[in-house]
């Protein structure tokens, strides 16, 4: 029985680390075990210029732990007044990673998210010319459309029809949820690949639902039926180069979680590796764990792979339930299944 497993440093291509307090509590946690991550933009006010970007890069940089190693991978937030220059020039700089879209309303702080899509097309053109990734949310917010289809849905609807109009488009479809997604990535023969998340891989539409309401299982998109988690599963564990780790680790205070309206998101980065680390070795898998979370992001993204290593050992982590933030207690993600590897 494999007693160790030393990977490649892992990195995070889809993190939310908030601004303030929160990330001063929240970022010692991934960067105790990632050496990179795609930075989420959006905040309140969100992050949509170069300007804005740089000053949030260095508001991350003046929280980190003195000895921790970690990179913020900064993204601007894709609005109807993006300025394709600015972009361009924050890309140039070496400042910006990708451009997050988000649908107008599809999430968390997505307000000023993009209604009308042909009010993008110049950005986007401007990034299939440089090569500068599209992360998308991928979900309509059309009230009519189930929220458990919205994900499917969007793929026909708008995400289709831009890849068709920006061929040369690189796009990263984010914490995908559906076998349609698996599918449509599979389908692909250039420029697309997906991030899943840590919690998607675990639970069902039934975790949050069956017995009683769970709010700290309540994320978007939200979690669907087993067989899409089995096909999420089969997508991660396989080694295909498309597929690769974004915790989507999203913190939310345990006030702002249990309303009769609560927040959407999972805050996984305390105890993710430990998790993956289960979920590759139930399913047979351990030897593709490194390509999940730490080959194939850079790959896609057209990074070096870290030189330092992590060291998974067969030993029962203790993570605690919730971490202590001055806004108050953020829950840690209860995996609701044993697990049997610590990070050394
Ligand atoms: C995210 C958040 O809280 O910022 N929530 C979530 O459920 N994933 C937003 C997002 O990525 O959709
Ligand atoms: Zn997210």
């Amino acid at each position: 029985m494999t007693k160790s497993l030393t990977i490649r440093r892992p990195d995070d291509w889809h993190l939310h680390l908030r601004d303030g307090d929160m990330l001063r509590a929240v970022l010692p946690h991934t960067a105790a075990h990632f050496a990179r991550a795609i930075i989420m933009p959006n905040l309140v006010p969100p992050v949509v210029t170069g300007a804005q970007a740089a000053a949030y890069r260095d508001r991350i940089m003046a929280a980190l732990p003195r000895d921790a190693d970690f990179t913020p991978l900064m993204t601007l937030y894709l609005t109807e007044d993006t300025d394709p220059a600015d972009v361009a020039a924050a890309h140039a700089a070496g400042l910006i990673h990708a451009v997050k879209l988000y649908p107008a309303g599809a999430t968390t702080n997505s307000a000023s998210g993009v209604a009308n899509f042909d009010n993008v097309s110049k950005t986007l053109a401007k990034m299939a010319e440089i090569g500068l990734p599209l992360c998308t949310h991928g979900e309509v917010t059309d009230p009519s459309v189930d929220i458990f289809d919205r994900e499917a849905v969007f793929i026909d609807r708008v995400l289709d029809p831009i890849r068709r109009s920006h061929p040369d488009l690189r796009v990263v479809m984010e914490h995908i949820t559906t076998s349609d997604a698996v599918d449509y990535v599979k389908s692909s023969t250039a420029n697309l690949a997906a991030t899943i998340t840590t919690h998607h891989l675990v639970i069902n539409r039934n975790h949050i639902l069956a017995g009683g309401i769970k709010p700290h299982y309540y994320c978007l998109p939200v979690a669907k039926r087993e067989s899409h988690r089995l096909a999420l599963r089969a997508a991660a564990t396989s080694g295909d180069a498309r597929f690769f780790l974004g915790t989507d680790s999203a913190p939310h205070t345990d006030a702002n979680k249990l309303l009769p309206c609560g927040c959407a998101g999972c805050f996984t980065a305390t105890n993710t590796m430990s998790i993956l680390a289960e979920v590759f070795e139930q399913d047979g898998a351990l030897d593709q764990l490194e390509a999940f979370t730490s080959l194939n992001g850079p790959g896609y993204y057209g990074l070096p792979v870290n030189d330092a290593t992590l060291t998974l050992t067969r030993q029962a982590p203790s993570y605690p339930p919730h971490i202590d933030t001055p806004d108050g207690p953020v829950t840690v993600f209860d995996p609701d299944m044993p697990l049997n590897w610590s990070v050394a």
